[in-house]
């Protein structure tokens, strides 16, 4: 079996090289460019990416067909990084173990470092549908989706809104499955799309995926109160300090745990169900255990 280390060194060797090189040879004197890149070849975990990789493995995609869906992918992650750490939003001053975009290129050229990478997620998107397959089609469709309104905007939204407010719980569900389950699942489902598999198999690995981003922005909310920053890359006791509405400052720190156990149980249960269909789900499982355990 794989350790995660093994995956994703197949992974980050898979997408790497090619995030560094998404915006034209010409364009690279650009200072817009520069931030751009600045953020996104920052390193990060590459989860999205690796989750597209591993989901798309599983279900013998070509990988070749994929690359550009995982490119989009990362470069929305990363575009809403550098608008959440900015002043209006989080203000942050670390990010992926470097000072954040607007502490490094000032406010204006984050923002539009921000755009940029929407934008270009969007030009490789259509790039990857001009060929007409209603399969990439459909992917690049629910990608917007989920990057959108009904899902990590949206989740962003009810995130400032709630800021010292004591919200319910399934208010706090809603915030944490949009702002950031929403891009995780946008990783499983894509290969999903692509593949061509059934309805059936489609709604596990969405119920799966729904259960992931659970575990991941609960574990996200536990850090924030737990971790070293040198470790985690970005600055810790945020939350508490801007009054965000989180799994640890609704529940405390036991029942945060509590309800982080429960969500990686429904992954676990999600996999077994694949397994019935013949699917070889030990590469998720090593994920799953992964982000439910992890240190950053
Ligand atoms: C951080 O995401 C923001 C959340 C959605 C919680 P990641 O923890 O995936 O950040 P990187 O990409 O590794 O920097
Ligand atoms: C942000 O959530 C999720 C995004 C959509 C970027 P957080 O605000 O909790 O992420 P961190 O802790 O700053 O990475
Ligand atoms: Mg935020
Ligand atoms: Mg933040
Ligand atoms: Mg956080």
């Amino acid at each position: 079996m794989a350790t995660v280390k093994e995956i994703m060194a197949s992974s980050s060797e898979w997408i790497e090289s090619s995030l560094a090189e998404v915006f034209p040879q010409n364009l690279s004197e650009d200072i817009t460019v520069k931030a751009s890149l600045y953020s996104l070849t920052a390193g990060g975990k590459r989860i999205r990416p690796c989750l597209m990789f591993v989901t798309a493995s599983m279900l013998d995609c070509d990988l070749d067909e994929v690359l550009p869906f995982a490119k989009a992918l990362e470069m929305i992650h990363t575009y809403s990084l550098i608008h959440d750490d900015m002043p209006a939003m989080d203000n942050d001053d670390l990010r992926r173990g470097k000072p954040t975009c607007h502490k490094a290129f000032g406010e204006g050229i984050a923002l539009l470092a921000g755009d940029n990478l929407l934008n270009r997620a969007y030009e490789i998107l259509f790039d990857a549908c001009l060929s007409g397959d209603m399969r990439k089609i459909r992917a690049s469709a629910q990608i917007a989706m989920k990057a959108g309104i009904g899902g990590m905007i949206g989740g962003q939204s009810i995130d400032l809104d709630s800021e010292g407010k004591e919200i319910d719980l399934d208010t706090l569900y809603e915030l944490q499955e949009k702002k950031t389950g929403a891009l995780l699942s946008a990783a499983c489902v894509t290969p999903c799309f692509l593949a061509g598999v059934t309805p059936e198999v489609q709604s596990i690995v969405q119920d799966f995926a729904d259960h992931l981003g659970l575990v991941f922005q609960i574990k996200d909310d536990i850090l924030d109160v737990m971790a070293d920053p040198e470790v985690l890359g970005k600055s810790v006791g945020k939350d508490e300090r801007d009054g965000k509405a989180t799994f640890v400052t609704l529940l405390g720190m036991n029942e945060a745990q509590n309800k982080l156990d429960e969500e990686t149980t429904g992954c676990l249960n999600s996999l077994r169900k694949l397994e019935s269909f013949g699917y070889d789900t030990s590469d998720l499982e090593t994920i799953v255990k992964f982000l439910s355990e992890r240190t950053y």
